[in-house]
């Protein structure tokens, strides 16, 4: 066989979305195949990958790192893709699944016993690494290769939503931890046949992506559940909040004390807008036994002035607990499929309505550099 001249070469590549933070540009790039390594690495092609606003911060260049020796990451972690080829020793995936890639990989240091327990998501050496964002490249590209061990089949029923797996995974880990901490009330296990939020006030501070989908988990787990966020109303994201069953606040015209005093006392934060000043604020609203849980990364603004005394004495005199959680293990991947069914049966027409468009790469630059629009926008690859 002849061997192939540079251009036909260059058509072996395939695309991918690439940012170099050193000249601080992001670029269409073309880089080669990646190929099957070992045997238990299974390949695929890529056939949606969410934009977030994490990959966004990374082109801004306040967030993300190359691999070692690498001038550019390839972004891009939340993702759906197809298995088009496996190693010998395959077992867990066929070629023809639908799989959902999980994102951190484990530090590499013996005594990380979270990280060789499989909980990379505690790592606690910090050396771990994230596909797409960390010292490994992601998911917008056409094929990738990867380990079987990382891969969480979808069901072919949901595939136009399963790209929300991913960022519903933050509220499976967080409602999760929430029910360990709540083991400490006993005498707050529902009933039989109820939903073990019933009778229990959460609110979700946030109404983007994440903060909508644990909206959904937390309605579905039984909490009266309320969503403020800064958008007067009417807006399509309190519509979607409405039929779900859920209340939305708008900032616009309920202060937090107002919203305090709405709901009552108030169980659980699902905090999802990276705004540190509106959530340590409305900590001094968390009631009695209350679980605070952070999953925002804010940008570092400076200091900001906030009531201490008030939010360190409801800590003690209120048996409060507050909490951070990054990134998701297995079960929160199974448990975020198996609750986008739940959805889908509940609330179709919100499920959807939370993916407000699917671009072509070529459209990368309004998406990641442009102003935030909609709800999950995709960029459709395969
Ligand atoms: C991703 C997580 C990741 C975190 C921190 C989030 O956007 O969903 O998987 O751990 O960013 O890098």
């Amino acid at each position: 066989m002849l061997k192939p001249n540079l251009d036909e070469r260059i058509q072996l590549g395939m695309k991918a979305i690439a940012v170099f933070p050193a000249k601080r540009d992001v670029e269409l790039i073309d880089e080669p195949e990646p190929q099957i390594a070992t045997p238990s690495d299974v390949k695929l092609r890529m056939l949606e990958v969410g934009v977030c606003g994490t990959d966004r911060e990374i082109c801004s260049f306040e967030y993300g790192t190359p691999p070692p020796g690498s001038e550019h990451l390839v972004i891009g972690h939340e993702s759906i893709g197809e298995v088009v080829e496996i190693g010998s020793a395959v077992s867990r995936v066929k070629v023809g699944d639908l799989v959902i890639p999980m994102v951190r990989r484990p530090c590499p240091h013996a005594y990380c016993r979270a990280c060789r327990e499989g909980r990379q998501d505690f790592c606690f050496t910090g050396d771990f690494s994230e596909r797409g964002i960390k010292e490994r490249h992601g998911f917008m590209t056409e094929l990738v290769v990867d380990d079987e061990q990382y891969m969480n089949i979808v069901p072919s029923s949901l595939r136009d939503v399963a790209i929300l797996v991913e960022p519903l995974t933050i509220a499976e880990k967080g409602i999760s931890e929430i029910w360990q901490v709540q083991q400490r009330l006993p005498w707050l296990a529902a009933r039989d046949g109820e939903p073990d939020g019933t009778g229990h006030n959460a609110v979700v501070l946030g109404a983007g992506p994440v903060g909508l989908l644990g909206a959904m988990a937390l309605v579905t787990r039984g909490f009266t559940t309320y969503v403020y966020s800064r958008e007067a109303t009417p807006n399509p994201k309190a519509d979607l909040v409405t039929s779900i069953g859920a209340t939305y606040v708008s900032a616009s015209t309920d202060t937090l004390d107002d919203l305090v005093m709405r709901v009552g006392n108030i169980d659980v934060v699902y905090e999802a807008s990276g705004a540190s000043k509106a959530s340590f604020d409305l900590m001094k609203g968390l009631g009695t036994n209350g679980i605070f849980v952070f999953t925002g990364v804010p940008g570092r603004k400076g200091p900001m002035e906030i009531d201490t005394d008030s939010i360190m004495r409801n800590l003690v005199l209120r048996n409060q607990v507050v909490f951070g959680t990054v990134n998701a293990n297995r079960p929160a991947f199974e448990a975020a499929i198996a609750d986008l069914e739940v959805f889908r049966r509940r609330f179709p027409t919100a499920l959807s309505a939370l993916i407000t468009g699917r671009f072509a790469m070529d459209d990368y630059r309004s998406l990641l550099l442009g102003n935030a629009t909609g709800i999950k926008n995709v960029i459709a690859i395969g």
